[in-house]
């Protein structure tokens, strides 16, 4: 085995090409000889690359890392934790690292949302979410609840049952037949607003379609605080507000989707909380360990746990490492860390920075819209600023793949190249993030929209 740094990391591209089935991945461009982007390291806002190459990580390690890389009291948390008890499982039994987390997330938590199912993940909150309102319906008689809306675009993780709500159709088309049951209204791009649709009316939508399927069909609403695929779609005045009485009117079950929007992200512990709307279900993960260890959580209110207290009922779904030890170690190391640093305050506090710096990019000509909220920012490119026409798929994809996303890698940020809407680059930095880092994005940003302008002969280039 070689020792060289050098040799190790051309020895980590060859094995990592032979085994590594990277997710999401075009794989056949590493096999064709493209370089895996290897990370080893990280401290603070930072990641070192296996070349030794340093890089601003613009996107917090997909929305996860959110007090920052390399905190080794974090990570000794863990550490102790997996030599009193490395693991025992939640299914019947309970160990005191998820009973201490489960009551410091429920006191963290909007309103009566006090009972804390644990996962490994995002995508198994959602799941857990989805298949715990079908069984909180029947119980409750309405057998016939099952449908779930959703929103165009949106993203809420890839098992079966979360594709069923995910609103992307190139996710969900290699699995299809999906299990039956989503439905999806339009979002709220506020920038793109379809043709007769009013920003206020936007949550009339979900009425009229709870009404067209059926209510008695119906079972939970899911939504995202603020939406992510598409870029950032932010809720306009009253929104969640106007959900929450439809959810209450037909019965119906809302969770707000928090994977991303929760432990800071926006400036508050839950996105519900920044936009004062009260969700029955919460679903979270990556910030709540800050990444350091995988976990999810759905936090249900004590009417949706009612049922589940009656005699011999139970919920009967489970998950082998939900509530792991370690990963609950972990979070609460991670929400000590949130309470010590303020990091909720200081994310409210240097977020109008953050946002006035991309502002100040619209100047360039292909920089169509600037929207987002807290640490959760996202910029949408457009072929011309005056008449928002977007790229052709083809363009998106030179445009994105082409170009982009490894000029702004090559330039030392890691921020998010995405089309799975209109293209977009969205920025989500660890919430320690400030004034230097924010000037670093920039110096990076500015010069490769510029060239991206020209280069797309974007109007006014
Ligand atoms: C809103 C939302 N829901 C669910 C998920 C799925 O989470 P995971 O990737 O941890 O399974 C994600 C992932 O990014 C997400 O953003």
């Amino acid at each position: 085995m070689a020792t060289t740094a050098e040799t190790s990391a051309a020895e980590l591209q060859e094995l990592a090409r032979r085994h590594l089935w990277m997710h999401f991945s075009r794989m056949g461009a590493y096999a064709e000889g493209a370089e895996v982007p290897i990370i080893v390291r990280g401290d603070g806002c930072y990641v070192w690359d296996a070349n030794g190459h340093k890089y601003l990580d613009g996107l917090s390690s997909l929305f996860c890392t959110n007090i920052g890389h390399g905190r080794a009291d974090v990570a000794q948390a863990g550490a102790d934790q997996a030599k009193e008890l490395g693991f025992f499982t939640n299914w019947s039994y309970a160990h005191p690292r998820a009973i201490e987390l489960a009551a410091k997330v429920a006191s963290l938590a909007p309103g009566d949302l006090n009972r804390v199912f644990f996962t490994s993940g995002g995508s198994e909150a959602v799941e857990t979410a989805l298949k715990l309102c079908r069984q909180y319906h029947k119980l409750r008689g309405n057998g016939t609840k099952y449908k779930v809306i959703a929103r165009e675009v949106a993203y809420h993780g890839t098992t079966m049952g979360c594709l069923m709500a995910t609103g992307i159709p190139n996710l969900r088309a290699p699995y299809e037949p999906l299990p039956p049951g989503g439905c999806h209204v339009p979002n709220t791009n506020v920038y793109r607003l379809p043709e007769g649709h009013k920003v206020e009316e936007l949550a009339e939508a979900i009425a009229h379609r709870i009404e067209f399927e059926d209510p008695s069909t119906v079972s939970a609403i899911i939504l995202e605080p603020v939406q992510n695929a598409g870029g950032c779609f932010v809720p306009p005045e009253g929104y969640w507000q106007r959900v929450r009485e439809i959810a209450d009117f037909y019965d119906v079950v809302l969770i707000s989707d928090e994977v991303i929007c929760s432990w800071g992200r926006l400036g508050e512990w839950f996105g519900a909380q920044r936009f004062g709307y009260q969700p029955d279900i919460i679903t979270t993960a990556k910030g709540i360990t800050s990444a350091y260890a995988p976990m999810g959580a759905v936090i249900a209110s004590d009417r949706i746990m009612e049922p589940f207290l009656q005699g011999t009922t139970s919920f009967t779904h489970g998950i082998t490492f939900g509530g792991h030890p370690v990963a609950a170690a972990v979070a609460l190391a991670n929400i000590a860390v949130f309470e010590e640093e303020d990091l909720n305050a200081h994310v409210r506090e240097h977020e109008p920075a953050f946002r006035a710096m991309l502002d100040s990019l619209r100047d360039i000509p292909i920089v169509g819209d600037v929207r987002g909220a807290g640490y959760f920012q996202a910029i949408e490119l457009v072929k011309d600023q005056d008449t928002k026409e977007s790229f052709t798929h083809e363009e998106s994809e030179t445009l994105l793949r082409g170009y982009l996303s490894a000029e702004i890698f090559k330039r030392g940020l890691i921020c998010r190249a995405d089309d799975r809407g209109d293209p977009v680059v969205q920025l989500s930095p660890p919430l320690i993030a400030g004034p230097e880092q924010f000037e670093e994005i920039e110096s990076v940003l500015r010069p490769v929209l510029e060239e991206a302008s020209r280069r797309m002969h974007v109007h006014g280039a």
